[in-house]
């Protein structure tokens, strides 16, 4: 039999093929940091309960801190027959300090220590998530204020529908990462909660301060159920459920910004730092960023739904299962973060271009709601103008025209209630600017919108 540490009832070994099979130590290293700091704040806690003296704590803590060192430098020998990150680390500090190491086990089981390093850990990278949110919203903000004057077609079902500014259209956007940052906020709040005095399930005969403990680590508080803390892991799933809607809104975004790029529209240019070419077709400049991300989405869906199938049948409390919540989460982080990062700096660089958002607001009638509200404010019910517009754009479709081009004779062939201010209400422009109701496209709401925004950046 090998010496492993939980081998005392054991008289033969592990088999190799399941040694590698159930070891996370290949992956989960990277909670080494998390896993020494919550091994240092349970070992003063220890010291404190009068379980351990000072002097013991206080070489626990300092070998540790050389266990990191070595770690650091890249000279720890990682050991797969010790499974986990956890047991690794405590085997070298039982090498470095020699039996007192074992005293740091006390009162504590690998299923609280996993769950709390793994919250810490969940809990910074979501810190780095909010960092990165609230830079894109900046930037958008930024484009918006850039791009007050420009007007395109607002679409519902893809169809040109009222012009709106392109400031507004950025805003919408900036709107829908702020509320993920929100997202990201409560459910770090939810995150840093320690579970470190669970003792595996049942809670503990040692007299131990878990309050104590995670307020060391700065956390929001302890567990207030030992089942619940070791089994729980709402907060990754949390996690990746954020990252997965902040997926979407930058999917949504790319695929835009795909269809904008397209010289049919025209509307931006791609940065070249952000574009790719073709082996074949020496014209192409194509939006494999924006794409890619679109792809990425799917991943991200995917780690949700790892982690969501993962949890469904367990019974309480700790299930070895739950050792396949880490790599789900480790790829749904490193997708988001890149994600956002790109999209921030992509953005940054990126031309619209005004006239052919211009020229697309003359095809496809976006002024035929004006016309009915004009007519409906000269006091025709609102279901007849909307019939007296539709014949007019029925007749300007077949002259080739925009309503904006028919003569003040024509519009009035469809209503004597036309007059020569009707030319006015027909721009796209003063359709814009009439739309100033709170939230609204208009420039003055716009700006309100900026403002908000900017508040809300500088309050962080
Ligand atoms: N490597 C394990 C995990 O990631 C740590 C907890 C193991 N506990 C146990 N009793 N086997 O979940």
């Amino acid at each position: 039999a090998d010496k492993k540490m939980w081998g005392g009832r054991f008289s033969e070994g592990t088999a190799a093929s399941v040694e590698e099979y159930t070891e996370s130590q290949s992956y989960d290293r990277v909670l080494y940091e998390e896993d020494i700091q919550g091994s240092m704040a349970h070992a003063r806690m220890l010291a404190r309960q009068g379980i351990l003296t000072s002097d013991e704590a206080e070489e626990i803590v300092q070998g540790l801190g050389r266990v990191r060192d070595e770690i650091e430098a890249g000279e720890f020998v990682w050991k797969r027959e010790l499974e986990d990150v956890h047991m690794n680390i405590e085997s070298r500090l039982t090498e470095l300090i020699g039996p007192l190491g074992g005293k740091l086990h006390t009162g504590r089981s690998r299923n609280d220590q996993v769950c709390l390093d793994f919250r810490l850990y969940v809990a910074r990278r979501l810190d780095e998530w909010k960092d990165l949110l609230a830079t894109l919203v900046s930037v958008l903000a930024d484009k918006a204020d850039d791009n007050r004057e420009v007007l395109l077609p607002g679409c519902t079902h893809f169809q040109p529908a009222q012009p709106v500014s392109l400031a507004h259209h950025l805003l919408a956007y900036a709107q829908m990462f702020k509320r993920d940052h929100q997202r990201v906020e409560g459910c770090i709040g939810r995150t840093r909660i320690s579970p470190l005095g669970a003792a595996a399930l049942a809670g503990t005969t040692y007299p131990l301060d878990p309050a104590f403990v995670a307020e060391e680590l700065g956390m929001n508080g302890a567990f207030a159920n030992s089942l619940d803390a070791v089994s729980d892991r709402d907060f990754a799933i949390e996690a990746v459920f954020t990252a997965s809607l902040t997926m979407a809104h930058l999917s949504r975004l790319c695929e835009e910004f795909v269809i904008w790029a397209n010289p049919a529209f025209g509307f931006l240019d791609l940065p070249d730092a952000f574009a790719t070419g073709s082996s074949i077709m020496p014209q192409k400049k194509n939006p494999d960023v924006a794409e890619l991300m679109r792809g990425k989405t799917g991943r991200v869906y995917g780690a949700l739904t790892t982690l969501m199938t993962l949890i469904k049948g367990l019974p309480l409390a700790y299930n070895r299962d739950m050792q396949e919540d880490k790599e789900p989460f480790f790829d749904a982080d490193r997708t988001v973060r890149a994600s956002l990062s790109i999209m921030a700096d992509m953005l940054e660089e990126m031309g619209f271009n005004e006239d052919p958002m211009r020229e697309a607001l003359s095809k496809g009638f976006l002024n035929a709601t004006e016309l009915a509200d004009y007519l409906v404010g000269k006091g025709l019910p609102f279901r007849d103008a909307h019939h007296v517009s539709g014949a007019a754009v029925g007749y300007a479709e077949r002259a080739g025209k925009g309503l904006e081009d028919l003569t003040l004779d024509e519009l009035r062939s469809f209503s004597e209630l036309i007059e020569e201010d009707v030319m006015e209400t027909l721009q796209y422009e003063t359709a814009v600017a009439r739309r100033e109701a709170p939230g609204g496209t208009g420039p003055e709401s716009v700006d309100r919108q900026i403002m908000d925004l900017t508040d809300w950046l500088d309050s962080l």
